[in-house]
């Protein structure tokens, strides 16, 4: 195949044909078509973008670039979600358990934390024992045994995106609604779940900025999934503020143990959250809710009902925890582990007033700076490191009160300086604000 030509039809602004698309990405899998090229193609769909077929013929060639999950024989419905990633978004730690214990199997194949955003695998991590890099083989062994299983995608699984993702990081050709569209989707039908539920977040600490950009890459990932025959339904959801309280690692799967155990007599007793309210459980439950819904062809408030009932009677705590066992981890080492806790610094309101906004890109900056994520793939993380907000939007505090403890270990040094820089993520106002909404659309 003759990339230039290629090359030239994209640059006028025509469509690929199904044959041209899949030998561009062999061709690049196979390291026969070089970087240059595809790097042009990356930018040229930049500026011209793809027609829907394309857009679904990239993701195809890109899925098959790799090994292809199959789970038929294992006679049960299957469904995973997918975050576009955010702040404190530690969801998949209660959506999976409460999905599987709701009768659909879960594969779900995950990633570390990059930037601003963590990984659901580090946050798994922390768990003592616990194998966030299974095998193909492992994993498979887990879903059959257990119903769900969490793990970073391995090696197998589309290769093309890996090569292409990096190439388009080092070339300013990431922000391209078909190329994203591609790149989330071949990695998730690759895992081979019949059922496909989006969150795409929109806002300060969210990769899409607007509500109109989110809605275009969940309108685009919804109808290339159900195009290509998985069942499928998005949320565009609010990242403006930290999703619940925790952001970091070690307090984020506190905080979604917190949740998953509020109806078990395991761990640390009842909640000090008001929990039910919290913004994340609703999120949890309405993604939980939506997968089971399409997975076992339910209407959906049947589905929020079982998952409600799920989550409040501890059978998602269950599930998650045999989930850990079955990786090797340890909950009894973990809760001993969050106890044991590093250095602390609290940072206290200043004024009176309510709560009026808390800037989620701002609270991830000072996490990272802390150590709770990357920099740069490879970096190390401190698991204890992080900031865990006493407040949310809508609450009232005076002079003293309590907006957020910050933590790291190692050494106290660095913490009141990142303090001074969390304060600026706090906007107050002297009435209550209106309550806003978590979840703006739903595409179904
Ligand atoms: N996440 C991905 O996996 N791919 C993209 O292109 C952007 C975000």
């Amino acid at each position: 195949m003759i990339a230039k030509i290629l090359l030239d039809k994209k640059r006028e602004g025509r469509a690929l044909g199904s044959a041209e698309i899949r030998g561009l990405v062999d061709g690049y899998t196979k390291g026969e078509i070089p970087d240059y090229q595809m790097s042009a193609f990356a930018m040229a769909v930049c500026c011209r973008g793809m027609t829907a077929r394309e857009t679904a013929d990239l993701t195809d060639a890109m899925m098959r670039s790799g090994a292809c999950l199959d789970w038929s024989d294992l006679h049960v419905p299957t469904a995973d979600k997918h975050s576009t990633g955010g702040v404190g978004d530690k969801l998949s730690l209660v959506i999976q358990p409460l999905a599987a214990a709701c009768g659909v199997a879960v594969p779900s194949l995950t990633g570390r934390g990059l930037g601003l955003t963590g990984g659901t695998a580090d946050k798994l991590e922390t768990i003592p024992g616990y194998n966030a890099g299974l095998s193909l083989a492992a994993f498979r062994k887990v879903i059959a045994d257990v119903g769900v299983s969490m793990t970073v995608q391995t090696q197998e699984i589309c290769p093309a995106d890996k090569k292409l993702y990096a190439l388009r990081d080092v070339t300013g050709t990431v922000a391209s609604i078909p190329l994203i569209c591609a790149s989330i989707l071949s990695k998730k039908w690759a895992e081979g779940a019949g059922t496909l539920v989006f969150d795409v977040k929109f806002g300060k600490g969210a990769f899409m900025k607007t509500v109109e950009e989110a809605t275009e890459l969940a309108v685009a990932m919804v109808d290339a999934s159900k195009a290509a025959g998985r069942k499928s339904a998005a949320l565009v959801t609010d990242m403006n503020a930290p999703l619940g309280y925790a952001v970091g690692n070690i307090n984020e799967v506190a905080e979604a143990l917190e949740v998953l155990r509020a109806g078990t007599s395991d761990g640390n007793g009842p909640s000090s959250v008001s929990w039910l309210e919290a913004d994340f459980v609703r999120l949890s439950v309405e993604l939980a809710s939506l997968m089971v819904s399409l997975a076992k062809d339910m209407p959906l408030d049947d589905a929020r009902r079982l998952c409600d009932e799920k989550l409040a009677d501890g059978s998602a705590y269950r599930k998650f925890r045999e989930m850990v066992q079955a990786h090797g981890g340890d909950l009894d080492a973990f809760d001993r582990r969050a106890k044991k806790g590093a250095f602390r610094f609290r940072l206290q309101a200043m004024r009176t007033g309510y709560v009026s906004a808390i800037d989620a890109e701002k609270v991830a900056r000072v996490a990272l700076s802390l150590g709770a994520g990357r920099m740069e793939a490879g970096d190390r993380i401190d698991p204890y490191a992080g900031v865990t907000l006493s407040v949310k939007i809508g609450d009232r505090v005076g002079s003293r009160t309590p907006l957020a403890t910050l933590e790291k270990s190692g050494s106290p040094d660095g913490l009141e300086k990142a303090a001074s820089e969390l304060l600026a993520a706090f906007e107050f106002s002297p009435t209550a604000p209106a309550p806003g909404n978590l979840i703006v659309k739903r595409i179904a």
